[in-house]
């Protein structure tokens, strides 16, 4: 069932997806060579809780930490550790989620550490506005394959995997709420788009092949076959009668990471 939000309650997930934006704004300014991702976890856990939110990620299905970060070929639910230390050139996807109000708020976002290749910079670029993609289609009339198509052919469209496992969904009380939301797909397919709706959609691209392995020691590290990067844009938009009003703010990261 997918449940239709209120003006009141579009506010209210706005206000979680803001404080996840500041939340990965934090994380990226402590992102440097020789940091490590359990350092990191801290922060945001610390920065969620003093902004009077739970950090909604630690303890969802058993999942250990705050964050999910995950490094180079990791391309979702890395588990934070004081062992694994982010070195110059590497990639880096922060996805984290909060609850407050009743509502949650979930986002995902690919910084990098240092310098990194002149390729793997267009890597992420493509990947961010393969989410711009998707969000242009989020409007009431069109249906989610409109979403998932345009995610698709854009990343697909530069010789780049699209990762077929782990999709989208609803956002509301819940983290993961109805409707699923591929990226990949067919337009004009898929559950109609109304307005009240609010959906997270979230490309998971890879610079080699698509296929992904997932990690049975510790039960969530999803890895690319290939082990070449990946990269993990996420953000919440609502679905208004003048078309998509994103709820995610990634300006406030943008501008905290610029140097
Ligand atoms: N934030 C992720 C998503 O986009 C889910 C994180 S899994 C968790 O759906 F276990 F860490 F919560
Ligand atoms: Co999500």
């Amino acid at each position: 069932m997918i449940h239709l939000k209120t003006d009141e309650e579009i506010e209210l997930l706005r206000e979680n997806n803001i404080l996840v934006s500041e939340t990965l704004a934090e994380v990226g300014r402590h992102i440097r060579p020789g940091v490590s991702t359990g350092e990191l976890d801290k922060i945001a856990e610390d920065f969620i809780r003093a902004h009077g939110a739970v950090p909604a990620c630690l303890g969802y299905e058993g999942f250990p930490a705050t964050l999910c970060i995950s490094v180079n070929e990791v391309v979702v639910h890395g588990i934070p550790s004081d062992k694994v230390v982010l070195k110059e050139g590497d990639i880096v996807s922060v996805d984290t989620c909060t609850f407050m109000k009743g509502f949650v708020g979930d986002s995902a976002y690919t910084f990098t550490v240092g310098e990194v290749s002149e390729e793997v910079r267009r890597f992420l670029e493509v990947t961010k506005e393969a989410l711009y993609k998707g969000t242009e289609q989020a409007k009431a009339g069109n249906r989610v394959g409109d979403i998932s198509a345009a995610v698709q052919e854009y990343a697909e469209s530069f010789g780049y995997g699209v990762v077929r496992e782990l999709e989208g969904h609803g956002l509301g009380r819940k983290m993961h709420e109805a409707p699923g939301v591929p990226n990949y797909g067919a337009r004009g397919r898929g559950p109609l788009l109304k307005e009240g709706m609010v959906i997270c959609i979230e490309p998971m691209i890879t610079m080699g092949k698509k296929a992904v392995v997932f990690d049975e020691e510790d039960g969530w590290t999803v890895r690319t076959r290939d082990r070449k990067p990946a990269a993990h844009y996420e953000f919440a938009v609502a679905i208004r009668k003048d078309g998509p009003d994103v709820l995610t703010d990634f300006s406030i990261i943008e501008r905290a990471i610029k140097h």
